[in-house]
Order: structure tokens, then sequence, then C-alpha cells
């Protein structure tokens, strides 16, 4: 999807009123074909002022997420420089897989979509994708790493996201191993990583990124009404999902470069120090085991390492975490 011509000359013109005339000259085309993509352009959801003898003016912008907004100031090398924009869809991690099937895709490609028809969540739940309320987007890496490497980073893709949403809000939220981020407890984003490759390399990772940014309580339905959260409700107003979706293109991508430049040390580090979970007493559903104890510890192959009321100390690797109370 690439952005619209008759966009980036109104852009480039910032407040000044610009004619019909002038924009199909400056871009050698009829003016006929500048009314017709002025029309395209309010489809997108652009405000597009036209007074009669004195032009067009930019007015406002949608609340979209549309390739050329994103990658407008975008401060990475190549997490989200190559980007596939989907109205809607099934699932982004899903559209990612199939890009990797069918295609080449750039290393640090993402899918972004509005609006998730079957958004997956992990344990073959569904994730609640709302159109325009939050970002779903899945990127595509190739980490040189064995998959064992593959709890970490999950951990990483939450540490990137903690310092993502610090970033572009000064929201803190909290890392509940593995991967989900709660504030006040709710949840907040959840973490879906997909991979494929040998025991001993991994072929590709498909980091998948649910963030829940401006619903409102009611937006959500019945039974998760109790546990999710949003940004939103978190800071009291409406967020830019675009600058989000920058930050977070950035924080993976330094996550990513810290993590092959030095380990995963660091990201543990931050794990640890954010954790909603260490200290806790919970119980872990990891496969056909349910284990209750205290969390005593993250170690640094990133298992929870849980002490069991028996005392005895055991490590898990993924799962699903419930905090008691
Ligand atoms: C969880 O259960 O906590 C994981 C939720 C992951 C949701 C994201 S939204 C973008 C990507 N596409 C999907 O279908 N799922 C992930």
């Amino acid at each position: 999807m690439e952005e619209p011509r008759v966009l980036k000359f109104l852009r480039d013109c910032d407040d000044r009123f610009v004619s019909g005339e002038e924009m199909a000259e400056a871009l050698s085309i009829s003016r006929a074909a500048v009314w017709k993509d002025i029309e395209n352009l309010r489809r997108l959801g652009y405000a597009v002022a036209a007074i009669p003898n004195r032009g067009y003016r930019l007015v406002a912008k949608p609340d979209c997420l549309y390739p050329w907004e994103v990658q407008a100031d975008l401060a990475t090398s190549f997490v989200g420089r190559e980007l596939f924009y989907f109205r809607e869809t099934d699932s982004t991690n899903n559209q990612a897989k199939k890009l990797l099937k069918t295609a080449t895709p750039a290393e640090g490609a993402a899918v972004v979509a509005e609006t998730q028809l079957a958004g997956k969540g992990r344990l073959g739940r569904q994730w609640f994708s709302p159109a325009g309320a939050g970002i779903w987007t899945s990127i595509i890496l190739h980490p040189a790493l064995p998959v064992a490497d593959m709890a970490k980073l999950t951990i990483m893709a939450a540490v990137a996201v903690r310092r993502a949403v610090l970033e572009a809000t000064g929201l803190e939220l909290v890392i509940k191993w593995p991967n989900d981020l709660l504030w006040a407890g709710r949840k907040v984003c959840g973490i879906l990583a997909e991979l494929g490759g040998e025991v001993d390399r991994l072929a590709f990772l498909v980091v998948g990124i649910g963030l829940n940014v401006n619903q409102v309580a009611e937006d959500f339905p019945e039974e998760l009404r109790e546990t999710a959260g949003s940004l939103r409700l978190a800071a009291g107003r409406s967020l830019d999902r675009v600058v989000l979706l920058q930050a977070l293109f950035r924080q993976v991508e330094a996550c990513y470069l810290q993590v092959l430049k030095e380990g995963f040390a660091g990201i543990l580090e931050d794990c640890r120090r954010y954790s909603a979970t260490l200290g806790q007493r919970l119980t872990v559903r990891e496969g056909a085991r349910t284990l209750t104890g205290v969390a005593r510890g993250i170690g640094d192959d990133g298992g929870l390492q849980l002490e069991l009321t028996t005392g005895e100390l055991v490590t898990v690797y993924s799962g699903d975490t419930t905090l008691s109370v």
C-alpha cells in the first residue's frame, strides 16, 4: 500500500491552501485525477477542506496505522521498514507465516491490522482485536539462535513492549511471566510467538503482539471485563496508536540487537526488576500439569523457579500463570 501522491503533496504544503491546478501541475496529472485522488483520500479517512478559488488543505488525519504514517519518522533500521497493512485479516501471525511461505519478507518485516477476525491467543485461545482500538502486529525475525532460546525471546518481546509504552506514554507496565503485560492487575498486552526451525537453529520467529490501546471498559466483552485493561484506561486519555507502534518497532529492534550483541542478561534483568510475578503465590498450568507455589526467581534460561508447597524447587519454561490472592 503506497502513500497517495496528493497526500504527500498536501502534507508538504502544511497549512497552505493549494489549488487543483497547482497540484495537477506539480504532480503531472490532470485536474480530474487530482479530484479523484482527493476523493480517495477522504475515503481513507483524511479530512480535506476544499474552498472554491482557494483550493485544498489537509485538515485532519484518521486514526489508522497506514504504513506511510507509521514509517514517517520511524527511527529503526529494519523493524517495520517493510510493512504489510490490512484493514482486516484473520490473524497477523497467520499472515506473517503465509508471507514466510510465499515470499521473502525482509528481516524485521511486520504485519499490521486494524482488526483481526480470528486473532489468536496463547493455548489456543482467541484474542479480542476490535477495529482501531489496539495494536495487532506480528514481526518477522530470523535469529541465529537455538530453539532453546525461544522462552527468552518471548520475554525479550515483553521487555520491548514495556519500554515502548514507557517511552510513548510514561506508563509503567509490569511483566507477568512469561510475557503478559499488566497495569493495575489487568492484562493490557499479550504476546504469541510462533517459530519454525531445527533444534539447534531457529529458522524464523513470528512475534505477535496484541496491545490494548484505546478501549474503554464497556468495549470489552463480558468475560474479559474483570481481567482486561487498556492503556487508555490506565492513562485516563486516548493515545496515538501511530506513536505507540513506532516506539514498539524501535524497542523491539533495540532489544533484539541487544540480545544478539550481549546475550539475554540485560533483558532478564528488566524482566525480574519489573516482574508482577516474583515473590507471588501462583498457579502455573504447563501442558497437562498444574503447579502451585511461590515464584522465587527467573533463571538465566528464562525459566520460572517455583517453590512448591512441599518445599521442592521446580523450573517451568512455558505456561499460563494465575496469581493467587
Ligand atoms: C495471549 O494469549 O496473551 C497472546 C495474545 C497475542 C495476540 C496477538 S495480536 C497480533 C498477533 N496476531 C494474533 O493472531 N495473535 C497475536
